[in-house]
């Protein structure tokens, strides 16, 4: 994948990562085309954050379709007509298939609130807790038919605190997401960046270890 230019920001919810990304691009610092933004849900708030910055937004409920079959087919060729170098799952809590994934194997990301490999899917604070970690966090990887199981690009951690509970958690998190996002996508508009076969290379050179967010907001080794 050459330097990104043109994304496709895909969402279920809230939307408070597009708006990071809207936001970098608004200030200059993402040098990127938020194309479109398409939610599964209608009622997402994150589509207002679409129209307020004038991005085409478009709806897809999943329930409406007979099967998941069919709402990925629709989905990939309302992504595919955009011709996006990047898609951005950036809160979409649904399963994605094969119509979707190949024609865009290594040009989509995903954020997870877990520091992957550990707690894919659902529920991923109460289960840190419940395990006894010390550290939480983010972590943003390609989409591939696993799960959350693709390719780690990067990481943010946040220390667990003795009195958090899943809430406080997700709270304090939620910031770091944000500048994860962001300093991701920024890179992903620097570099050239191939992911295929479970690695990633960048220039180039494979990535042995995920990036961590700096102090800086940059990512860094
Ligand atoms: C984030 O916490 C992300 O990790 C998870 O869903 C949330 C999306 O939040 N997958 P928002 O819709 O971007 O506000």
């Amino acid at each position: 994948m050459n330097p990104v230019r043109k994304a496709t920001v895909l969402i279920s919810g809230t939307g408070s990562n597009l708006q990071a990304l809207i936001d970098a691009v608004a200030s200059g610092r993402l040098d990127l085309d938020i194309v479109h933004v398409i939610s599964n849900v209608a009622d997402a708030p994150g589509l207002q954050r679409a129209e307020r910055a004038g991005i085409r937004s478009s709806i897809l409920e999943h329930g409406r379709f007979a099967d998941r079959a069919d709402f990925d087919a629709a989905l990939a060729l309302l992504m595919a007509a955009d011709a996006p170098d990047l898609v951005i799952l950036a809160g979409f809590m649904r399963i994605i298939g094969d119509a979707v994934l190949e024609p865009f194997a290594g040009r989509m990301i995903n954020l997870h609130p877990a520091l992957l490999p550990k707690y894919r899917g659902v529920n991923t604070y109460q289960r840190a807790l419940d395990a006894g970690d010390d550290i939480h966090g983010a972590s943003i990887h390609f989409v591939t038919a696993e799960l959350d199981g693709g390719p780690v690009l990067s990481q943010v951690e946040i220390p667990i605190l003795g009195d958090d509970d899943a809430t406080t958690l997700a709270a304090r998190l939620g910031p770091k997401e944000h500048e994860l996002v962001v300093a991701s996508v920024e890179f992903l508009t620097r570099h050239a960046v191939e992911c295929g076969d479970g690695t990633i290379k960048i220039d180039g050179k494979p990535l042995a270890t995920p990036y961590r967010l700096q102090a800086d907001g940059t990512l860094g080794a």
